[in-house]
């Protein structure tokens, strides 16, 4: 057993109102939960939810939230260490910095636990107890970010907000930033907004500043950087060249968006092909799928998209071979297809977007989530709908952080 060490300060200082008592318990940790915590239990039962510490851990626990079925708490020491801990690097997270809560963990475990987060929920919620699920790749851990939205403190500088608090830490480097954004993270003044949003391009070095309203003001910034909801950069993904505004939706950097085309190019199969059109792909952003999947085949395409600045640009990356609707994909008529791409916000389909998509008869699904339990939910509803699970793969687009993204099939049957 390691000698007891003391986990960062960014756990312990988030002091939630609702404490009842104060109590230090010793607790194993069983294994991570989405959003990033650790499930143990306490010595009267009660699960626990616990920040900061790892699967296999023993940890010394403080209660922040006692309640009648379960509790949360801080690890505060390590007692017993797991073999994948690592001190995080960045030195800001012990000032409380929310960006990164895993940057303790190596990021082999990270992609392991992420795996394991997904078919958990597969197993609890959709109740498919040995549903295929298995690891597949990661972006590079460090310098992986293209785009961040950052806080606006009172003062006009730009930060982060803390782990559970809506204070801006005050950044000036990100280890998981592009450097040509952290070089402008110390310039950069807003006023009339709370959020702003960095992008720069990989193949380009285009740079774009957006605040989502129009009274902000972005000012400090070199003339290299296009400002306003109409810049656009020019990102290279799976050899496609693709206009991406500062107002449309983009993965995390390019590697993310080139892996998850990879993945869900996988997840087609023999879908991916001209005499198949036409492809939906909904929730399509800028055409990214659309883009590398199906024009390159020659293969027909549908995109249905809500953002005006992303149909925008998809129209443009697309050209003639596509179609792109702007619309909510629940306000969709359906046409007949026999390939879906599916890649919704958090929420997932919901019934509503599982509804569409089963009305176009599609033979085959493939759905990119980004949270392990709408996965779940959207399985339960495609289930019903005559879509059965045919494996998914977990992707680490944001390693450091708990956020998943998972690719997954789904045949009618
Ligand atoms: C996770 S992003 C994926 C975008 C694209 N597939 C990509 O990988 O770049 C989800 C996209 O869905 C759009 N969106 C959100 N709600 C929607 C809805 N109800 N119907 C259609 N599109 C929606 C967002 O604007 C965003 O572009």
């Amino acid at each position: 057993m390691a000698a007891a060490s003391n986990v960062n300060e960014n756990v312990s200082e988030n002091v939630n109102e609702s404490v009842k008592k104060n109590v230090n318990e010793l607790v194993r940790a069983e294994k991570l939960v989405a959003g990033g915590d650790a499930l143990g239990r306490l010595a009267d039962g009660r699960v626990v939810f616990i920040a900061g510490a790892l699967p296999g851990e023993s940890v010394m626990v403080e209660l922040r939230s006692d309640k009648r079925d379960f509790a949360k708490g801080v690890a505060v020491s390590i007692v017993e260490r797991s073999p994948s801990r690592v001190d995080a690097p960045c030195p800001r997270i012990a000032q409380g910095c929310g960006g990164c809560g895993w940057q303790h963990a190596l990021p082999d475990a990270q992609l392991r636990w992420k795996t394991d987060v997904a078919a958990d929920a597969l197993r609890r919620i959709a109740k498919l107890p040995s549903a295929d699920v298995r690891a597949g790749g990661a972006v590079d851990p460090w310098r992986y970010r293209t785009s961040l939205r950052l806080a606006v403190a009172s003062d006009g500088t730009i930060g982060l907000r803390a782990a559970t608090s809506h204070r801006v830490v005050a950044i000036d480097n990100c280890l998981v930033a592009h450097p040509a954004l952290v070089a402008l993270l110390p310039m950069v003044r807003v006023k009339g907004a709370d959020e702003v949003s960095l992008r720069v391009s990989v193949a380009t070095g285009e740079m774009t500043a957006w605040a989502d309203t129009a009274r902000a003001s972005i000012d400090g910034l070199p003339a290299s950087v296009n400002v306003g909801a109409g810049a656009v950069i020019h990102e290279l993904v799976a050899g496609v060249r693709l206009r991406v505004s500062a107002a449309s939706f983009f993965q995390s950097g390019p590697q993310a968006a080139e892996l998850l085309v990879t993945y869900v190019r996988e997840a087609c199969g023999d879908f991916l092909s001209d005499s198949h059109g036409p492809l939906l792909d909904a929730y399509g952003g800028v055409g990214l799928f659309a883009a590398t999947l199906a024009a390159p085949t020659a293969m027909p395409a549908i995109v249905v998209e809500s953002s005006a600045a992303s149909c925008a640009d998809a129209k443009v990356n697309l050209g003639e071979g596509a179609q792109v609707v702007r619309s909510r994909l629940e306000d969709w008529h359906p046409e007949p297809v026999r390939l879906v791409v599916a890649d919704p916000a958090r929420t997932g389909l919901g019934a509503d977007g599982v509804a569409v998509l089963g009305a176009t008869r599609a033979e085959r699904i493939v759905l990119v989530s980004c949270d392990a339990a709408s996965l779940a939910r959207d399985t339960v509803l495609l289930a019903t709908a005559g879509y059965r699970h045919g494996g998914s793969t977990v992707l680490d687009l944001f390693p450091h952080t708990p956020h998943v993204e998972v690719v997954t099939r789904f045949d009618l049957v």
